[in-house]
């Protein structure tokens, strides 16, 4: 039966959160078969397989790892790691979906891409490795959907606000007035499922996402206000003291050029942007900051009664 095609699941294991671990068991609770995709054995992959998945241990940098993971599967999610073999996944990916001729390859993009242009690219790394896999998968003749979110709100803001805003109740970032629109990789991760559930209709299409909101980080700030009950100030940083923070705390060369790009973009009012891929996929807006803050209150360091 189509919809009991086995659906494999790339860069599974993640966070709490993160895109691929949801959208697995997003899928599961629809009843279909996941394989998932994991760099190692850990209690991570323990908790996929006890949720239902196969789990299948690979390296995304290894084609005959990818050739056999990829075996049996007629429709793929591929989405790993911000990190530099990034276009050299994606490629080998593109080469094996090829040979075994799946029905459908969803790829996981970013927002700026729809920026971008051979005149126009940005400095992040990544975001240059995202621009030219979009391109690739085109010329592969692949029948693939592509998605393009915003910036996380599991993944960007929750480690990188919620400790300051837990110790001294401050949004600390360099972002200036520029206006941002966040979604939740629950959204994404939604988004995804639906499209791998049912893939004909959406083959081919771009699928911008964003929360349902674009204001400056003054109203993000008021949101998780009003979400945790208490004031929440954001204080603009200087962004030479932001990249050193990041690499103070350890974080690899490549993900912080990244980031320090993101925030550069930001200043600039690039990530003023709206899109309502997240509806028209799904049938349900996206979740707003609030929404996502009261949720996760805990983490932010609390509600106050
Ligand atoms: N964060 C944002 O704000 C944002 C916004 C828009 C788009 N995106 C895009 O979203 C994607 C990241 O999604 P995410 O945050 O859900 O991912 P993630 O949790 O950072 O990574 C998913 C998994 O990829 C695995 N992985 C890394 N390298 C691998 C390899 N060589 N072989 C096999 N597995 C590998 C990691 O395994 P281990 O855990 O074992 O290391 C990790 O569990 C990127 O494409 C990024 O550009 C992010």
């Amino acid at each position: 039966m189509a919809d009991k095609e086995l659906i494999l699941i790339t860069g599974a294991a993640g966070k709490l959160g993160a895109v691929g671990r949801t959208v697995t068991g997003l899928l599961l609770d629809r009843g279909l078969p996941v394989r998932a995709m994991v760099r190692r054995e850990d209690e991570r992959a323990a908790a996929l397989r006890a949720a239902g998945a196969e789990v299948v241990v690979g390296d995304l940098l290894e084609p005959a790892d990818v050739y056999r993971v990829v075996s049996g599967c007629r429709r793929v999610y591929f989405g790993m790691s911000v990190s530099a073999g990034y276009l050299e996944a994606t490629m080998t990916m593109a080469a094996v979906a090829r040979e075994v001729e799946v029905n459908a390859l969803v790829n996981m993009s970013q927002m700026t891409v729809s920026e971008m242009s051979i005149q126009n690219t940005t400095p992040s790394p990544q975001q240059r490795q995202h621009w030219l896999s979009e391109q690739a998968l085109a010329w592969s003749g692949l029948p693939v959907v592509t998605i393009r979110p915003t910036v996380f709100l599991e993944g960007f803001f929750l480690p990188l606000t919620g400790p300051s805003v837990r110790d001294r109740g401050r949004i600390e970032l360099p972002f200036g007035r520029g206006k941002t629109s966040p979604v939740t990789t629950a959204d994404v991760a939604r988004v995804i499922a639906a499209v791998l559930a049912d893939p004909g209709p959406h083959l081919g299409r771009i699928y911008e996402l964003t929360g349902p909101r674009s204001q400056d980080m003054h109203g993000v700030a008021r949101e998780y206000s009003d979400a945790l009950n208490r004031e929440i100030t954001y204080s603009d940083i200087p962004p030479e003291d932001w990249e050193r923070e990041l690499k103070r705390a350890g974080l690899p060369e490549y993900l912080t050029r990244h980031l320090v790009t993101m925030a550069e973009l930001n200043r600039a009012g690039r990530y003023d942007r709206m899109a309502d891929g997240v509806e028209r996929v799904t049938g349900r807006p996206a979740m707003s900051v609030r929404e996502f803050v009261s949720l996760h209150a805990d983490e932010f360091g609390g509600r106050r009664s």
